[in-house]
């Protein structure tokens, strides 16, 4: 299966969520591959400390850019069972390349106006790519999420998301966290480091499951 975690917007969390998802598949006992095909290449770079650390299980991360990137991975799925794409904002055609073979898009999605606004190019961009790759899947998630439950700027996501026909928006959402920035400095899923936040390892291993089950 190719999973693909994508947003034009810089700093949604696509490379988080791309990373504790492969993370997350591997601790399954599932053969994973990382494609990171954002030219900045920080999801290279957490696969390199995992690998320094000597965490285990392993993350293979290979770095794929351009309009070529679906026929390297087209090449690569018969290895892995799961391919997860971390598809970067800053090149488009590594995007829509990827979305030639992803089963399934994550969208991550801050909470707000400005956010929720950016994403019709995403469900456009999934229109496009659903003339040639029919089984193609569009999810929202919300990502960075005030904890406090007073705040609601989630709700304009949502009600805006109701209106895109390709993305849907998930149940799990993550909350702002520092343990997401604490665990991914050091190579490390939200569920591997210390010390454990348990709401963190709750949303991760909810939107998990919505994932798989998508
Ligand atoms: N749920 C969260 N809680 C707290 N911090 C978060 C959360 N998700 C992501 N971050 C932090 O926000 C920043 C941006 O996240 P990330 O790099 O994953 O986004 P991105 O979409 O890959 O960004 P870019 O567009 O630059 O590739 C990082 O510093 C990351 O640690
Ligand atoms: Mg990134």
């Amino acid at each position: 299966m190719v999973i693909s975690v994508a947003s034009e917007k810089g700093g949604a969390g696509k490379t988080t969520i791309a990373f504790q998802l492969a993370v997350l598949f591997a601790q399954q006992g599932k053969e994973v591959l990382m494609v990171d095909a954002d030219p900045q290449g920080s999801a290279a770079e957490v696969a390199a400390v995992r690998a320094e650390e000597n965490h285990h299980p392993e993350i293979t991360c290979v770095a794929l850019t351009g309009k070529g990137l679906a026929n390297e991975v087209r090449k690569l799925i018969p290895k892995y069972e799961i391919i997860v794409i971390d598809a970067g904002g800053r090149d488009s055609a590594a995007l829509r390349s990827a979305l030639l073979v992803t089963e399934k898009v994550l969208v991550p999605v801050l909470p707000g106006q400005l956010d929720a606004w950016t994403l019709e190019t995403m469900d456009d961009l999934i229109d496009q790519a659903l003339g040639f790759n029919p089984q193609l899947k569009g999810c929202l998630v919300l990502n960075k999420v005030d904890t406090h439950p007073a705040v609601r700027m989630a709700d304009a996501v949502a009600e805006f998301a109701a209106d895109l026909p390709h993305l849907k928006l998930l149940r799990s959402r993550l909350g702002y966290r520092m343990a997401f920035r604490r665990s991914i400095a050091e190579g490390l899923a939200v569920n591997e480091g210390r010390p454990r936040d348990s709401k963190a390892i709750a949303e991760v291993e909810s939107l998990f499951s919505e994932v798989c089950n998508a």
